[in-house]
């Protein structure tokens, strides 16, 4: 075969592979035998690995996965990720009714779905071809997980449709159907790994995961919700569902348009039983209007879109023999007490364990051991113990005695007066409450260490390479290398990224710290009052009750953290390794932009996204994260999305390019 032949040979097969992954994962209807599939695999991945200029990232041979590392890149999304207000009775929903009509003038239409409990996914198509897939994250900026995503086969690599070359965005859901998820977690049990607690988690665990071919394996499922785009000519969201189809998407079948309140109450009685024969999770259904120009009228509050709700049915409950309870310690040493039972199906997925909060709760229910007890599975990752049937009760059965010691270090338990839970307060020698605090130090919200795993903190405190977050800046790449499945790359990524993180606000470093009651919100006044770690650290009670939102329990907990010597030591190591303890001064550069409602999107040429947004609050004006009505430019780069754009457009919003703005903050 000469070029022009090996080319043409594998479009057709990557035509003919994609046609059938569509008839066998989306219609359900193979045309194909397995063999002359595979035969016809292995004849494109032999073409491709002799021709690696041919090679293309959504070539139906990426399907299998690649076991090549790596870490998340973030990504900024086109349109902002909303996400539901929850609705939970049919009044509800006749006042989201009523809110809808007076705000339209007219009756609108509905359309009703499935809420597919699994994780939300952004999937964004150029040329017809996947170019990329975002988690929600914080709804503003998510994880760049293409590679695992083009391994989910429900999902299409390349639409064939010409009408969408232009570039286009789907939304929807990965799950993990209970089948998928029921084999995994017998494999993860037989191999000494603990189980998922459900299938969302499953699903967004392993999306998460750094080999795709690892999530290849895992058999996740998608079902898209929401199609948008500058090109179509589409009014509304039933007919977009419509042309998902067709552009070879598995759309749900059970999607329906409804006219009135009595329409959705149908649907929700007749899902609400149907839903446990569903092969895939559910904890809802979701009412959507269906005109385009209604959604566009009704707009979005800062969470959730206003032409949509969640209704959550009522958790299912399940009888369950509760056989022992375990004890576990968190990273403050609070102790919850978790259930072990007798497994049963609940919900689709089996439970074997359960939470049982505290002594308090325990108490209150009266909850014995071998008790038989009714089991709710609500929006929490594991299931809780909602009551006891005492009629099946032994007649010897005593009331439930709490530890005393902690089962982690054997140290005495306190129960602080007016606290529910018990407490161990070894806290400097107590190892789930030692890795406890790492874990968050280097977790997202505080220090965003991304490429350390709890997996791996866990085997350097094992290892005596990590006693306390401090310890991590004194790490190096040689310290890491030898250890168990780390590589070199790996080692790397992790001290850059530890590296990176000293130059972290010093709102997230004093978040980081791990201080109890101290969230972010109260880590963000508590610097911004203070200004740097010496004045909060000699700061006293008073003083500290002077920040907004600090009451006497975050004050009390703030002195108690640094009256300890040990915290304060590991703090100067910090500030010794080069950690940011200092609230930086912004130094106001001009009032030219005051008042100023701006958007950034899009790739610039002379600065990053960052600096144009800091550059904006230097000159006193406000980052939006989406556009709105109140936006006053949209500074747009290359590759903004067209959606965003066009919503600009329509609001009237003034579209500046990155010289255009240099003009304007240059006077
Ligand atoms: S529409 C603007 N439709 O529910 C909001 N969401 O609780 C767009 N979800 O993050 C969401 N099934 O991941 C929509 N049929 C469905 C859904 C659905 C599941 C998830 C979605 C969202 C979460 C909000």
């Amino acid at each position: 075969m000469n070029k022009e032949d090996i080319k043409n040979r594998i479009a057709f097969l990557r035509r003919v592979l994609n046609d059938q992954n569509h008839s066998y994962y989306v219609l359900n209807n193979p045309v194909m035998s397995d063999f002359q599939f595979d035969t016809f695999l292995s004849e494109l991945t032999k073409l491709e690995n002799d021709n690696p200029e041919l090679k293309d990232d959504n070539s139906p041979t990426v399907r299998v996965g690649s076991d090549i590392v790596k870490q998340f890149v973030q990504i900024e999304h086109i349109n902002q990720m909303y996400s539901l207000s929850n609705t939970y009775s049919i009044d509800d929903i006749k006042d989201f009714e009523n809110r809808v009509t007076k705000s339209i003038e007219q009756s609108p239409e509905f359309v009703c779905e499935l809420k597919f409990d699994g994780t939300a996914i952004s999937l964004i198509y150029e040329n017809g071809k996947l170019l990329r897939a975002v988690t929600r994250g914080d709804g503003v900026v998510g994880d760049d997980v293409t590679a695992n995503v083009r391994t989910i086969r429900s999902i299409p690599l390349e639409v064939y449709d010409k009408s969408a070359q232009d570039l286009f965005e789907v939304r929807g859901e990965i799950f993990m159907p209970h089948k998928s998820f029921e084999r995994l977690n017998i494999e993860r049990e037989g191999s000494g790994e603990s189980p998922f607690a459900n299938p969302r988690n499953a699903a967004a665990g392993t999306l998460k995961t750094q080999d795709s071919s690892v999530v290849a394996h895992r058999e996740l499922d998608f079902f898209p919700y929401s199609f948008i785009s500058n090109f179509s000519d589409i009014k509304n969201h039933f007919e977009s569902l419509t042309y998902l189809k067709q552009l070879g998407f598995k759309t749900s079948e059970h999607s329906v348009l409804c006219k009135s309140v009595e329409d959705i109450d149908e649907f929700i009685t007749k899902w609400d039983k149907k839903r446990k024969s569903l092969p895939y999770d559910t904890d809802g259904i979701v009412i959507k209007i269906n005109d385009y120009k209604n959604q566009l009228d009704l707009g979005y509050t800062a969470k959730a879109p206003r032409w949509a709700v969640a209704y959550k049915f009522k958790a299912e409950q399940v009888k369950s023999v509760l056989l022992s309870v375990d004890f576990q310690v968190g990273r403050t040493g609070a102790i919850t007490p978790v259930a072990n039972l007798e497994p049963v199906k609940l919900a689709g997925t089996i439970v074997k364990r359960a939470s049982l909060h505290n002594l308090d709760q325990i108490s209150l229910l009266d909850i014995r051991l071998y008790d038989t007890v009714l089991v709710e599975k609500g929006g929490e990752v594991i299931p809780k113990i909602v009551g006891v049937d005492i009629t099946q009760r032994d007649i010897f059965s005593q009331p439930f005695e709490f530890i005393t010691t902690c089962p982690a270090c054997g140290a005495a338990l306190v129960k602080p007066e007016g606290e529910a839970k018990h407490f161990c307060q070894n806290s400097a020698g107590c190892p789930p409450q030692i890795i406890g605090r790492i874990i968050h130090f280097v977790s997202r919200k505080a220090m965003n260490i991304d490429s350390l795993g709890d997996e791996t903190i866990e085997m350097l405190n094992n290892e005596g390479l990590i006693i306390n977050y401090s310890d991590l800046f004194s790490l190096s790449v040689e310290d890491l290398v030898p250890l168990n499945r780390l590589g070199q790359k790996s080692a790397e990524n992790i001290v850059y990224g530890i590296e990176k993180s000293k130059q972290n606000d010093f709102e997230r470093v004093f978040f980081a710290l791990g201080i109890r009651y101290v969230g972010e919100v109260t880590a963000k006044k508590i610097t911004k009052y203070f200004g740097n770690i010496d004045s909060v650290i000699s700061a006293s009670s008073q003083e500290l009750l002077e920040v907004e939102e600090v009451g006497e329990v975050i004050a009390n907990s703030i002195i108690d953290f640094f009256s300890q010597e040990s915290n304060v030591e590991i703090i100067n190591k910090l500030k010794q390794s080069g950690v940011n303890f200092v609230q930086r001064e912004k130094v106001m550069l001009s009032e030219l932009l005051a008042g100023k409602n701006i958007i950034v999107s899009g790739k610039f040429s002379k600065y990053t996204r960052d600096e144009i947004k800091n550059m904006i609050e230097l000159h006193g004006g406000k980052n939006l994260s989406s556009v709105s009505s109140n936006c006053d430019y949209l500074i747009a780069g290359d590759k903004i999305g067209p959606a965003k754009l066009s919503k600009a457009e329509k609001l009237g919003v003034v579209i500046i390019s990155e010289d255009e703005f240099e003009k304007m903050i240059n006077g």
